[in-house]
C-alpha cells in the first residue's frame, strides 16, 4: 500500500470513529455507532499492517500477535458476565498504559532512526511523557480492576501527608526529566527513565487506592481518558497520525465523561483525585452486614402486584442488583403487562446506577424496553410526588435520601432519585446490606416504604405470575 493510500485510509477511519462516538451518545443510534467503529477499526488495522512502514518480514509477528490477542478477546467476551464488564474495561485500560510504556522503552533503545538537535529533544520528551502517562494508567487501572472486582477493599487508603507524597513524586519526575534530556548516551538516560517509571507506577497505585467507593465511576472514566492520552503519546512516539487522533478522541471523550460523572455526583474533579469520598468521613457507614437499624415493613410479591395493578403512575428505578439478577427481561414483561392495562410505567435512570456509565440503559435496551419511557434522573425527579408506586429494583446508593437529608453523610450532596416522594415506594433487594458506597439507607425505614426481600429476578417472576393471575 502506498503512503498516500494509507493516509486516505487513516482519514476515512478517523471520520468513522467520530461518527461512531456520535452514534454511541444515544441508545437509539448506539448500534449504528458500533458498526461505524468496527468498520473504522478494520480499515485502520489493514492500512497499518499493509502500510508503508511494515515490511513483509514483520507479517509473521503481526499475525501471531493478532491471533493471540483475538483469542484472548474472544474468550473474555464469551466468559465475562455483564456485571464484570467494568472490571474488564479497567483491565483493558491497563493494557493501553502498558503498551505505551513498552513502546516508549522500545523507541528509546531503537537506534535505527537518528534524531539530532531539537528533533532529538522533542522525541525524548515524547518518550518521557508517554511512559509517564502509560505507567500511571497501567498501575492505576490494575488497582481499579482490583477494587471493582472486590479483590481490593473499596475503603480508600488515605496516607498521612498524601498530598506531600504526590508533590515530592512530581518534583522527582521533573528533576529526572531534566537528567534524561541531558543524558549523553542511552545507558545514561535509562536510569532517569526507570526511576520516573517506578515513581509513576507508585503514583498510579497511590492515586486510585485513595479513592473512596462512591467515587469509582469518576475514576473509571478518568482512567479511560488517561488510556486515550497514553495512546496519543504512543502515536507521537511512533509518528502515527491515526493513533494520535484516536488517542485524543478517547482522551477527550473520557475527560468529558468524567466531568459529566462529577456533575452527576455533585463532586469537583480535584476533590475526587484528592480522594476519600464514600468513606464514612462524616457519619459512621453501615457495615453492610445485614443488621437492620430500626423498623422496616416487608411486603410480599402478591401484595406488590396488587399495588401495581391499582396504580396509575409507576416509576421503576433499576440499579446494580437488577444487573446481578439479570432481571431486565422480567422487568420488561411486567412493564408490558401494566402498560396494556393502562398504567403509565416509566423508568428513572441515575447517571451512576450500576457499575459503568450507561449500564442500566444497555440492560433495558437488551430487554427491548422502549427508549421513550426510559428517563434520565433530571427528567423524572420532579414527577415522584405524582407517582403511586416507585419500584426500586436492586438499587441502593442512588435512592438514598441521606444524600439530601443528612449533611454528615459520606454521600451528602450527591443527587439521588427521590423515590420516597411517591405514595408508596417498594425496594427490592435480598437483605438490609448497604450498596457500593457502604452507606446505610434511611429509605428502608420510611413509613411509606415497603421491602420486597429476595433475588430481584425471583421476586419479579412471582410478581408477574400474581399480576397475570
Ligand atoms: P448499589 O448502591 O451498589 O446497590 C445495589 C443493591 O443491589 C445492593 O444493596 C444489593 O443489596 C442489591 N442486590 C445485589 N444483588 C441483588 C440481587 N440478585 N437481587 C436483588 N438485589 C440485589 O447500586 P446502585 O444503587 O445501582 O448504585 C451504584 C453504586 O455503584 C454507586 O455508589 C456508584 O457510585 C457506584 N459505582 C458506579 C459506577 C458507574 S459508572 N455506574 C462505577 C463504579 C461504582 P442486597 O445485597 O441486600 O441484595
Amino acid at each position: 500500500m502506498t503512503s498516500s493510500l494509507a493516509t486516505v485510509s487513516y482519514i476515512g477511519a478517523t471520520i468513522l470513529f467520530i461518527l461512531s462516538l456520535g452514534g454511541l451518545s444515544n441508545p437509539e443510534t448506539a448500534r449504528r455507532g458500533n458498526v461505524f467503529g468496527i468498520i473504522g477499526m478494520t480499515i485502520a488495522v489493514l492500512a497499518t499492517v499493509f502500510g508503508p512502514r511494515v515490511t513483509p518480514a514483520g507479517y509473521g509477528w503481526i499475525i501471531g500477535a493478532m491471533a493471540i490477542g483475538a483469542t484472548i478477546g474472544l474468550f473474555a467476551a464469551k466468559k465475562v458476565q455483564m456485571t464484570q464488564m467494568p472490571e474488564l474495561v479497567a483491565l483493558m485500560h491497563s493494557l493501553v498504559g502498558l503498551a505505551a510504556c513498552l513502546v516508549g522503552f522500545a523507541s528509546y533503545v531503537d537506534t535505527s532512526i537518528e534524531f539530532t538537535g531539537a528533533e532529538k529533544s522533542i522525541h525524548e520528551m515524547e518518550i518521557y511523557i508517554g511512559i509517564l502517562i502509560g505507567a500511571i494508567t497501567f498501575s492505576g487501572s490494575v488497582i481499579a480492576f482490583g477494587k471493582l472486582s472486590g479483590k481490593i477493599g473499596g475503603k480508600p487508603m488515605l496516607l498521612p501527608g498524601r498530598h506531600w507524597i504526590n508533590l515530592i513524586g512530581l518534583l522527582i519526575v521533573i528533576w529526572y526529566g531534566r537528567e534524561f534530556l541531558n543524558a549523553h548516551s542511552i545507558a545514561d538516560g535509562m536510569v532517569p527513565l526507570l526511576v520516573m517509571t517506578v515513581v509513576s507506577l507508585l503514583f498510579g497505585i497511590h492515586m486510585v487506592m485513595a479513592i473512596g467507593g462512591a467515587d469509582m465511576p469518576v475514576v473509571v472514566s478518568m482512567l479511560n481518558s488517561y488510556s486515550g492520552w497514553a495512546a496519543a503519546a504512543t502515536g507521537f512516539m511512533l509518528s502515527n497520525d491515526l493513533l494520535i487522533v484516536v488517542g485524543a478522541l478517547v482522551g477527550s471523550s473520557g475527560a468529558i465523561l468524567s466531568y459529566i460523572m462529577c456533575r452527576a455526583m455533585n463532586r469537583n474533579f480535584i476533590s475526587v483525585i484528592a480522594g476519600g469520598f464514600g468513606t464514612g468521613g462524616g457519619a459512621v457507614a453501615a457495615k453492610g452486614d445485614g443488621e437492620p437499624v430500626g423498623e422496616v415493613t416487608p411486603i410480599s410479591a402478591v401484595d406488590t402486584a396488587e399495588l401495581l395493578r391499582e396504580a396509575k403512575n409507576v416509576i421503576i428505578v433499576p440499579g446494580y442488583g437488577m444487573a446481578v439478577a439479570q432481571a431486565q427481561h422480567t422487568v420488561f414483561e411486567i412493564t408490558q403487562h401494566l402498560r396494556e392495562k393502562g398504567v403509565n410505567v416509566r423508568f428513572g435512570i441515575h447517571p451512576v446506577a450500576g457499575r459503568m456509565p450507561g449500564h442500566m440503559n444497555v440492560l433495558l435496551a437488551e430487554a427491548k424496553v422502549p427508549y421513550d419511557i426510559v428517563m434520565e434522573m433530571d427528567e423524572i425527579n420532579e414527577d415522584f410526588p405524582d407517582t403511586d408506586v416507585s419500584m426500586v429494583i436492586g438499587a441502593n446508593d442512588i435512592v438514598n435520601p441521606a444524600a439530601q437529608e443528612d449533611p454528615t453523610s459520606p454521600i451528602a450532596g450527591m443527587p439521588v432519585l427521590e423515590v420516597w416522594k411517591a405514595k408508596t415506594s417498594i425496594v427490592m433487594k435480598r437483605s438490609m446490606a448497604s450498596g457500593y458506597a457502604g452507606v446505610d439507607n434511611p429509605l428502608f425505614y420510611k413509613d411509606n416504604n415497603r421491602m420486597l426481600f429476595g433475588d430481584a429476578k425471583k421476586m419479579l417472576d412471582e410478581v408477574l405470575v400474581a399480576l397475570k393471575s
